[in-house]
């Protein structure tokens, strides 16, 4: 797709000086992009773009027609805006997501492009990128996603996300970096720079307070202004101060009582007025808003809007008609139109010096591996069976859903089609090939669990095996409320529909059986189901209770069937089955084999049938009853290891009996890679927890303030979001923030602090010795928690205000220093409305985990 090249920088010789968007520093050291084999882009005629931009701006405003400014600000495409070809302004392309770019799909519809060339590298989610603790992680990131944007000719990537894991229960927790506000801003903001550095704008999202999927559209959030400024704003605040983030996505939620997107607060006063914000803001897909408010509190870019015609956007035709009725004045448009040209010539769509990208690169894929690496955690190794020796096990049993599981195409807009995906089996068997006999064996849950993946020949437009699911008004399904795609042959309740509402929805796929013979159908529903196979009545079934309801059916192998399921009802339904032959292993048989293994993994969790974008979870528990199964697994072995992959927090009740625990993200493409070689030492565990895992949902604030509902969001909790929850109110969770073990053991010494007194202005350096006491090289966390001493409001007991990854070899020793700063000081000031640093004592504690704290100082704040 070449586009053609305009005048901006024949412009050359115009001169602006102070650049909008500042070109960024040359980088110092040795950098990671070396370390991975990846080339560091370089602009060189960057600033002269950048000068040049104000005053291209100003020159092609007064040309544009009224028609011509507002085409710029709506989507003309689902994932498009308008060209203006006759002034060199061409059309932009946004795309999704975080972890990768997104397929192809048509220009007016959702429907695949049906590319054969548009595969991207899967990165590990952005929690990963939170476990590694490491900004290095977030540069590769970030490195890999803006070049591949590029390269597969977008402009702007919609990723990184950063709304905070207040809920574990949230689906899309998995999309952002963990629980802290600090943790967030300091891993967002190299990753950033690192897309942008390949003239794609990233687009941080979702502005803001969008912190769970029950009722995503409706729900308004309603933190007080101290709760908003300390917790839920700093990630963004971070983005636009010290990354220059040229994009923005507002959120779905309402804001104190209109929808964020038009919210005077969020964007006219904090985002464009104090930040001094000059990118662009885009809606969501979809949102809920009106052309007047929006139009005059600065959204600029409306995207998503589900009506036939671009015109009838809210932002299309009634925006002339508001202008031309004097109740929105023209120069609201052009600032948008200012900021989306200011995005345009910042990343170079108007001139010829623009990079191009690469993809699916071997580098790309090495850094995939590295952050999947620094992403996993080792929660518990008490009998040290990890790492696993190579020479000392030749039989390994290897079970658990997440064993050969790919995640890539799952989860909602976030997804990706990668090339491949490795999983755990596959890491392993590639690591060990013939010299250990790997023994997979498959455990049936009691509960019923849907029909597998594996035998869906339906596929939505991204390639995910999928049902397809219209949710009608009533019994005749006349009406269509909401089309879809869900992975499962299940129907949960979502947050699209009101909670304990009758639901009419129909589902419909292919299924292809792998072999032929009698299968077994086995349904449980709560409500009315009616099931057609290849248009003929097959099932019908009302009740109430959730006994299996079974029927027989002769299937062929490899043909195709086409299921349709109604169901009417409230609380959902499952429909699973036997194949012909025994797919799963009898209790008697795991764990006779478990009991006679030289090593046991269970590779269990969640996958995106849990962790997803429109629905949260109902609870924390394993699905599938994997939590009996772990219990017996290691009542059987007690070195089993337990290797969890979710995406937020899940219950553990088997935890004390556990020898071994692991914690991974969903891990990119060559995630398997990454486990096999933790698993056996080759990479030592360096992750640490980006958010509380609490022993129960009870434990959590949001549940235990009663403040998780369809309707509003009080954030209770107030600044004690996650792990300061926690210890405010001394309940002990599973395992805390920042916890995460390694194979070598490290100590922290020599605290020393420049100053024992400091004045608001002055900088206050913390540096640190850390050693590796160990027999293995490994990478240790260093976490700097603050606590104020005495305030005149409450503050947390700790606050997360630095960290630092560090690598070291066996006996190796390195100092390093973190540095404080009057805002890490601070807390927000409803009274003066501003940050204040209230002068006292604070003491600085530096710890390996939130609850494993090694040293403390005091210093006095004058
Ligand atoms: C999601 C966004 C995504 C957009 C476009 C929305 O449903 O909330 O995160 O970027 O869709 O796919």
């Amino acid at each position: 797709m070449k586009r053609p090249t305009t005048f901006a920088i024949a412009l050359s010789s115009l001169f602006v000086t102070a650049p909008l968007f500042a070109a960024e520093a040359p980088a110092s050291k040795l950098s990671i992009y070396d370390e991975v084999g990846l080339v560091e882009p370089t602009r060189p005629l960057l600033q002269q773009r950048l000068d040049l931009v104000e005053q291209t701006i100003k020159t092609l405003i007064p040309q544009m027609t009224l028609a011509e400014k507002v085409s710029l600000v709506h989507a003309n495409g689902k994932f498009t805006t308008a060209a203006i070809e006759r002034l060199g302004i061409h059309e932009m392309w946004l795309s999704d997501g975080p972890h990768g770019v997104r397929h192809e799909i048509e220009r007016d519809s959702w429907n695949s492009a049906n590319w054969s060339s548009d595969d991207s590298t899967y990165l590990p989610v952005l929690t990963a990128v939170a476990a590694s603790w490491n900004i290095d992680m977030a540069t590769l990131h970030g490195a890999v996603l803006g070049s591949e944007a590029r390269h597969r000719g977008k402009d702007l990537i919609l990723g990184p996300g950063v709304n905070l894991a207040r809920l574990p229960l949230y689906g899309r927790n998995f999309e952002y970096l963990g629980e802290d506000p600090y943790l967030a801003s300091k891993l967002v903001v190299p990753q950033i720079k690192a897309i942008q550095k390949n003239d794609v704008a990233a687009t941080i999202k979702h502005f803001a307070l969008n912190t769970q999927e029950l009722n995503r559209t409706g729900v308004n959030a309603k933190p007080d202004e101290r709760t908003l400024r300390e917790v839920y704003l700093p990630a963004f605040e971070a983005a636009v101060k010290q990354a220059n983030v040229y994009a923005m996505m507002g959120s779905y939620n309402e804001f104190r009582g209109t929808n964020a997107n038009q919210s005077k607060h969020l964007v006219m006063d904090i985002l464009k007025g104090e930040w001094g914000y000059k990118g662009l803001l885009v809606t969501d897909w979809n949102v809920d808003i009106n052309t007047v408010d929006a139009a005059i509190n600065g959204l600029d870019l409306e995207m998503g809007t589900d009506v036939a015609n671009y015109q009838d956007y809210y932002l299309a035709e009634p925006l002339i008609k508001m202008i031309n009725a004097g109740k929105v004045p023209v120069a609201a448009l052009d600032d948008k139109v200012a900021r989306i040209l200011r995005v345009q010539l910042s990343i170079g769509m108007m001139d010829n010096h623009r990079l191009g990208g690469q993809r699916n690169i071997a580098a790309h894929r090495v850094a995939a591996r590295r952050i999947a690496a620094e992403g996993i955690v080792l929660l518990k190794n008490s009998r040290q069976v990890l790492p696993l020796d190579q020479s000392k096990v030749s039989n390994i049993l290897v079970l658990g859903p997440n064993l050969d599981k790919k995640h890539g195409q799952g989860g909602g807009s976030s997804e990706v089609k990668s090339l491949y995906e490795i999983t755990p089996l596959q890491g392993l068997r590639d690591k060990l090939g013939d010299r250990v006999n790997i023994t997979v064996m498959r455990a049936q849950s009691s509960q019923l669990a849907p029909i597998s993946n594996d035998y869906l020949a339906t596929r939505h437009w991204t390639g995910t095996p999928s049902w397809n699911i219209s949710y009608f008004t009533d019994d005749s399904r006349q009406k269509l409320i909401h089309e879809s795609w869900i992975a499962d042959s299940e129907f949960k309740p979502s947050s699209f529909t009101a909670k304990d509402a009758q639901q009419f929805i129909t589902m419909k796929a292919a299924i292809k059986p792998l072999e032929s013979g009698v299968h077994t159908l086995k349904v449980t529903a709560k409500g009315k189901i009616n099931i057609k196979i290849d248009g003929k009545p097959f099932m019908q079934y009302e009740g109430d209770s959730l006994e299996v309801v079974t029927k027989n059916i002769s299937l062929m192998g490899s043909k195709d069937y086409q299921f349709e399921i109604d169901y009417n009802g409230t609380d959902g339904y499952t429909l699973g089955w036997d194949t012909p032959n025994k797919l799963f292993n009898s209790e008697a048989e795991y764990l006779s084999a478990a009991k006679k293994a030289d090593a046991v993994i269970y590779f269990g969790g969640l996958s995106h049938s849990d962790d997803r974008e429109s629905i949260d979870r109902a609870d924390l528990v394993l699905p599938n009853q994997q939590d009996e199964m772990i219990a017996k697994l290691i009542e059987a072995n007690p070195n089993t290891i337990v290797f969890l992959t979710a995406g937020s927090a899940v219950e553990m009740p088997w935890k004390d009996n556990a020898s071994t625990i692991v914690w991974n993200s969903y891990s990119g493409m060559e995630g398997g890679y990454a486990v096999a070689d933790m698993l056996f030492g080759d990479v030592n565990p360096s992750g640490k927890m980006p958010f509380t895992l609490p022993k129960s949902l009870a434990d959590t604030a949001p549940i235990a303030l009663n403040d998780y509902n369809a309707t509003e969001s009080l954030y209770s909790e107030g600044v004690f979001i996650g792990h300061r929850w926690f210890e405010q109110q001394n309940i002990k969770p599973l395992f805390s923030f920042g916890h995460g073990l390694s194979y070598t053991n490290f100590t922290l010494s020599n605290i020393k602090l420049s100053a024992a007194s400091i004045s608001q202005s002055d900088t206050l350096n913390v540096a640190v010795t850390v050693t590796n006491i160990g027999k293995v090289a490994g990478a240790e966390v260093v976490q700097l928690y603050l606590h104020d001493k005495k305030a005149s409001v409450e503050r947390p007991e700790k606050e997360l205000k630095g960290f630092a990854k560090v690598m070291l070899k066996p006996g190796e020793s390195k100092q390093i220093s973190m540095q404080l700063t009057q805002r890490d000081l601070s807390f927000w000031d409803d009274k003066t409305n501003d940050w204040l640093a209230e002068a006292g004592e604070f003491d600085v504690l530096l710890g390996t985990s939130l609850d494993y704290i090694h040293l403390r100082e005091t210093f006095t704040l004058k």
